[in-house]
């Protein structure tokens, strides 16, 4: 590999997975490493496979359905980590191990209760132990940002000559600013003696805002590999945005001396994806992805587009995925025709059956909105993959009384563990009313936390998308619907939110309890 590429390692469905209420499951997983794998990034980390036998099998079902991008597993510096982590990644067209321990005093002293070199030691282990799985091991200290410059160089040194051939250095709580530490990465490069034989990676966390600024700061000085995720999706503030990244590099050639491989094109539907499997919406301001991230307001920036794109836009909306919706199927499109758009967009059926519900789900939808966009197709299969998980709550019917001067009204049934039962309740809207119905039926004892809506296209005739977070003793959870009529939509994510608070997913966070 030239010394001028830059990996592009995306960590989405682990460290994005982390978010709050951001769980996804195998087949949503499978979707999304598809889509990155289709957008040529190098190295997709695709979860932590000994968190629970769910994390297991995402990875595994990954790495068989990868074989362009390397597939990579998280593993603390545990032989059980390990080995789970090589177990998962058997089979993959290019596997990685990525192993971490904390380096930092607070870190060690306050949450392993190990000394300095007991970590020293364990760090090799691990990496000497990830090497009997695969040839590509990547070793973290985790809170490099807050280590002591001198013990990481040597915990570096030793890695390497164990066998890792990246080292990562994460500003796990964001705290460092962009020069600093660009000038720790500056410095780990020139101190580590055996430097010369690792990628150096970064791998930067949002508290502060400035989790690309330092990345990019890390790239200046000599980093190779940067860590990040679709939409800076991530544990707590997030991490370093792909797109920000990526764009930033593209954009100002004439400053970093580093490329990616990554077709820019694929960004903003991938971005889509994401938040829609997600349930995490894009703000409108978002750099890149966001709905008016090439929306000119004012009178003077439109005259000056118009009369010269680059007056005020410093890249292309179509270099990054922007396009015109486009109309790609109708009322009277085939299945053919839909199996054949949906392997376009990266999704394919497991089985005749799969294709069969989905175009059934199609016609229904194409008999209310006439024109179909990609939007709408890959809504339809996140809806489809969300029923498949919503087994206790199903909808059955809906109907809502809304008129002027009169209290809304809904009266609903649901399925139950194949039961049905019904309410109907009154509320301050609409989707007021709908919710407390549920409630009505299911009494979950969860807390609202949010609720929003935003159209998947445009038009009065487009399906609306909603979220709903809620939260039950801390667990929090997001769940999503959609459809063209947004209280039914609202009815649905209430439903998936429900489903998913029932049934927690039990896994263990890998930065969190003893090693
Ligand atoms: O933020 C962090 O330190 C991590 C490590 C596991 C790399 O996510
Ligand atoms: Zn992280």
């Amino acid at each position: 590999m030239s010394s001028d590429r830059l990996i592009i390692f995306d960590t989405t469905l682990r460290d994005g997975e982390q978010s709050p209420g951001a769980s996804m499951n195998k087949d949503e997983k499978v979707r999304i490493a598809r889509s990155l794998e289709r957008m040529k990034v190098d190295v997709i980390e695709a979860g932590f496979p000994v968190a629970s036998p769910g994390d297991f099998e995402s990875v595994q079902a990954v790495a068989q359905a990868v074989s362009e991008s390397t597939v990579c597993g998280l593993a603390r510096a545990l032989d059980l980590d390990i080995d789970r982590a090589g177990e998962a990644l058997k089979g993959a067209a290019s596997a990685r191990i990525h192993t971490f321990i904390a380096t930092s005093p607070i870190h060690m002293k306050m949450k392993l209760r190990m000394e300095p070199d007991q970590v020293l030691e364990q760090a090799v282990r691990a990496v000497a132990r990830a090497r009997k799985y695969t040839d590509d091991v990547e070793f973290s200290p985790e809170d490099a940002g807050r280590s002591e410059l001198d013990f990481l160089c040597q915990v570096l040194e030793a890695v390497i000559d164990a066998g890792a051939t990246t080292v990562n250095i994460p500003d796990t709580v964001g705290y460092n600013l962009p020069h600093q530490f660009g000038e720790l990465m500056r410095q780990l490069i020139e101190r580590v003696p055996n430097a010369d034989k690792a990628v150096f990676s970064v791998h930067c966390h949002n508290d502060l805002g400035l989790a690309v600024a330092n990345s990019l700061s890390a790239v200046l000085n000599g980093a190779r590999q940067v860590e990040c995720t679709i939409n800076g999706l991530g544990e707590r503030a997030g991490n370093a945005s792909l797109e920000e990244v990526v764009m930033s590099v593209r954009t100002r050639r004439d400053i970093f001396s580093c490329e990616t491989r990554l077709d820019t094109t694929q960004i903003v539907p991938v971005s889509r994806l994401v938040a829609g499997i997600t349930g995490f919406p894009v703000q409108p301001n978002k750099a890149i992805v966001g709905a008016n991230a090439f929306a000119h307001e004012s009178g003077i920036h439109q005259d000056g587009v118009l009369k010269s794109r680059e007056t005020y836009e410093i890249m292309r909306a179509q270099d990054v995925g922007w396009s015109d919706n486009r109309i790609v199927l109708g009322k009277h499109s085939g299945r053919n025709a839909l199996r054949s758009r949906l392997e376009e967009l990266g999704i394919s059926f497991e089985s005749e059956e799969a294709l069969n519900e989905a175009f059934s789900r199609f016609k229904i939808l194409a008999d209310k909105k006439h024109e179909i966009f990609d939007e709408d197709l890959q809504a339809l299969v996140t809806e489809a993959s969300l029923d498949a998980v919503n087994e206790q709550f199903k909808l059955v019917s809906l109907k809502v009384c809304s008129e002027t001067g009169e209290t809304p009204n809904a009266a609903i049934t649901l399925n139950i563990d194949g039961v049905e039962h019904s309410a109907s309740a009154q509320g301050s809207g609409p989707v007021d009313a709908a919710f407390k119905a549920i409630e009505a039926i299911v009494d979950s004892g969860t807390g609202l936390q949010l609720y929003s809506v935003s159209n998947i296209t445009s038009g009065t005739d487009a399906q609306g998308e909603v979220t709903v977070r809620l939260e039950k003793a801390g667990h929090i959870v997001n769940g999503q619907g959609a459809d063209t009529d947004i209280v039914i939509a609202s009815a649905r994510a209430y439903l998936n939110a429900l489903n998913k608070i029932i049934r927690p997913d039990g896994r263990a966070h890998p930065q969190l309890g003893d090693v």
